[in-house]
C-alpha cells in the first residue's frame, strides 16, 4: 500500500464541510471590506523567500522545500503567500492602476516543520494583504476583521496579542540593548539562539526553550524603542481596537518567525491547541514592496491558518455530514433504469440524490438509506412500475407517499421542497 507523505494530510469529507464554512465565510467578509481575490503559483523562485522572509530565519534555513531545476535555478514551493502576493503586486504592475490594493488568496503552503497536532507540512493559509496605506486606520481594521471573522464563526477563546516592531529609524537602538543583554547571557542561551544572537537578535526573543525564556525574562521591549512617529502609529492602532471593544494583549516579545515586519505585528492565540497556539498572524512590512524592487509603497497583512482553526471547530462541535434528500432504490433492472434517469433529473434540479444501482434486496438498500441519513426513500419494483405509482417514505416519520410515475420529477420536486405535504400512503 502506498502511503502519504508524512506531514501531509487527507482532509475527509466530514471535515471538508468544515473547511467550506471556514472559507466561506472569510471570502464574504474579506470582499465586504473591498479585498479582490489573487491566485497565485505554489512554486515560485528560491530568491523570493531568501529575500523577503529573510535568510537567518527558521523558515529559509531548514523549512523550505527547495530544488534546482535542470538548469540549476532553485525552486520553491512557497512556504507562505505574503512574499508572492508582492511579487505579483511587482510584477503586474498593480500599483501602476491603483498603488492602494487590498488582495486576498486561498491555497496550500509547505513548511518542512516537525509535524505534530497543529503542525503540517503542507497546511492551509487564508492571506490578505493591503497595499499602499500608512494609516493606523488600516492596521485596526485588519483586527477587527480578523476578530468578526472568528466572532461569525463562534470560535471562543481567542486573545489577539500585539506589538510594535518600529521601523529602520528606531530598530538599531532596540537591538544594540538586545544584544548587550545576549552577550551577558550568552552562557544560558541555546545553540540556536547563540547563532541567532549575531545574525538576527530578535529572534532569540520568539525561542521557546525554556532556558532562553528564563534568561530573556528582563529582555528590553521594542515599545520603550520606539520613534515618536512608530510611537504615535501603535498608540492609535491600540485605541481604535480600544473603542471598537476588541479585546488585546500588549505581547513585547511576539516578533513573529518572519523578518519583514515593521511597526504593528499581530497574532490571534488560543489556548486550546497545545504549543501550536497562533491561529492567525500578521503586521506590516512597510519595507518589502521597495526591498523586492517595486516602488516605495507601505503594506499589512495577515494569514489564517486554516488547518488550526478548523481543528478548534471541531473540537467544539462536529456538525453532521451532507444527507442526501432523496435515496432511491429499484428492484429490477427496469426500475434501475428509471432510478437512474430520476436521480440525473433530480440532481440537477438542485436535491442531494442519491441511488443505488447494484440490484441489491430492499431490505439492503434502506438498511444503507438509513445508515447514510437519507431524508427520503423512493422505492420502485416492479410492481409498482406496473401500476404506474412509486412509494416515497419518509424516513423520519415513516410516511409513505404514492407518486405517479408521470411527472414523477415534478410530483418529488414538490413534495421535497414542503415534505410537510407528504400525504399517507
Ligand atoms: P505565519 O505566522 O508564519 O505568518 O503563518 C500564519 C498562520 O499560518 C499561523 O498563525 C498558523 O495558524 C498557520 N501555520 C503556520 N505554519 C503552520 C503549519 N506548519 N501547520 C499548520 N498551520 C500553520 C505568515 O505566513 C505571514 N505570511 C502572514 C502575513 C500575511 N503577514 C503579513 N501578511
Amino acid at each position: 500500500m502506498i502511503q502519504r507523505v508524512k506531514g501531509f494530510r487527507d482532509i475527509l469529507p466530514d471535515e471538508a464541510e468544515t473547511w467550506r464554512q471556514v472559507e466561506n465565510t472569510a471570502v464574504g467578509l474579506l470582499q465586504d471590506f473591498g479585498f479582490s481575490e489573487i491566485r497565485l503559483p505554489v512554486l515560485e523562485k528560491a530568491e523570493l523567500f531568501q529575500r523577503s522572509i529573510g535568510a537567518h530565519t527558521d523558515i529559509v534555513e531548514k523549512e523550505m522545500y527547495t530544488f534546482p531545476t535542470s538548469k540549476g535555478e532553485m525552486l520553491t514551493l512557497r512556504p507562505e503567500a505574503t512574499a508572492s502576493v508582492v511579487r505579483a503586486y511587482i510584477e503586474q504592475k498593480l500599483y501602476a492602476k491603483d498603488p492602494v490594493q487590498k488582495l486576498y488568496t486561498l491555497g496550500p503552503m509547505f513548511r518542512r516543520e516537525r509535524p505534530q497536532k497543529g503542525r503540517y507540512r503542507q497546511f492551509y493559509q487564508i492571506n490578505a494583504e493591503a497595499f499602499g496605506m500608512e494609516s493606523p486606520c488600516i492596521d485596526a481594521q485588519m483586527i477587527f476583521l480578523l476578530w468578526t471573522f472568528f466572532e461569525k464563526l463562534s470560535v471562543p477563546g481567542l486573545t489577539v496579542c500585539i506589538n510594535s516592531l518600529g521601523c529602520p529609524a528606531c530598530r538599531p537602538r532596540f537591538k544594540e540593548a538586545l544584544t548587550g543583554l545576549l552577550a551577558e547571557k550568552s552562557k544560558d542561551l541555546c545553540a540556536d539562539c547563540l547563532r541567532r544572537r549575531d545574525k538576527n537578535p530578535l529572534r532569540v526573543l520568539d525561542c521557546k526553550v525554556p532556558s532562553c525564556r528564563a534568561a530573556l525574562a528582563d529582555a528590553p521591549a521594542m515599545i520603550d524603542y520606539l520613534c515618536e512617529d512608530c510611537d504615535r502609529h501603535f498608540k492609535t492602532v491600540l485605541s481604535l481596537l480600544e473603542k471598537q471593544t476588541i479585546p488585546f494583549r500588549i505581547d513585547p516579545r511576539l516578533v513573529r518567525g518572519l523578518d519583514y515586519y515593521t511597526r504593528t505585528a499581530f497574532e490571534i492565540q488560543t489556548e486550546q491547541l497545545g504549543a501550536q497556539n497562533a491561529v492567525a498572524g500578521g503586521g506590516r512590512y512597510d519595507g518589502l514592496v521597495e526591498a523586492l524592487g517595486g516602488p516605495k509603497q507601505p503594506a499589512i497583512g495577515f494569514a489564517i491558518g486554516a488547518d488550526r482553526l478548523v481543528e478548534l471547530m471541531l473540537q467544539q462541535r462536529r456538525p453532521p455530514g451532507p444527507v442526501p434528500d432523496v435515496f432511491i432504490a429499484p428492484m429490477g433492472d427496469q426500475a434501475i433504469e428509471k432510478a437512474y434517469a430520476w436521480s440525473c433529473a433530480l440532481a440537477v434540479l438542485g436535491f442531494r440524490t442519491e441511488a443505488d444501482f447494484e440490484n441489491k434486496s430492499l431490505k439492503a438498500m434502506m438498511k444503507r438509506a438509513d445508515r447514510i441519513g437519507a431524508l427520503q426513500v423512493l422505492i420502485v419494483g416492479e410492481e409498482e412500475l406496473a401500476e404506474g405509482a412509486v412509494i416515497l417514505r419518509n424516513m423520519k416519520t415513516k410516511q409513505q407517499a404514492s407518486i405517479p410515475i408521470n411527472g414523477l420529477v415534478d410530483h418529488v420536486k414538490r413534495l421535497l421542497m414542503r415534505p410537510s405535504e407528504i400525504k399517507t400512503g
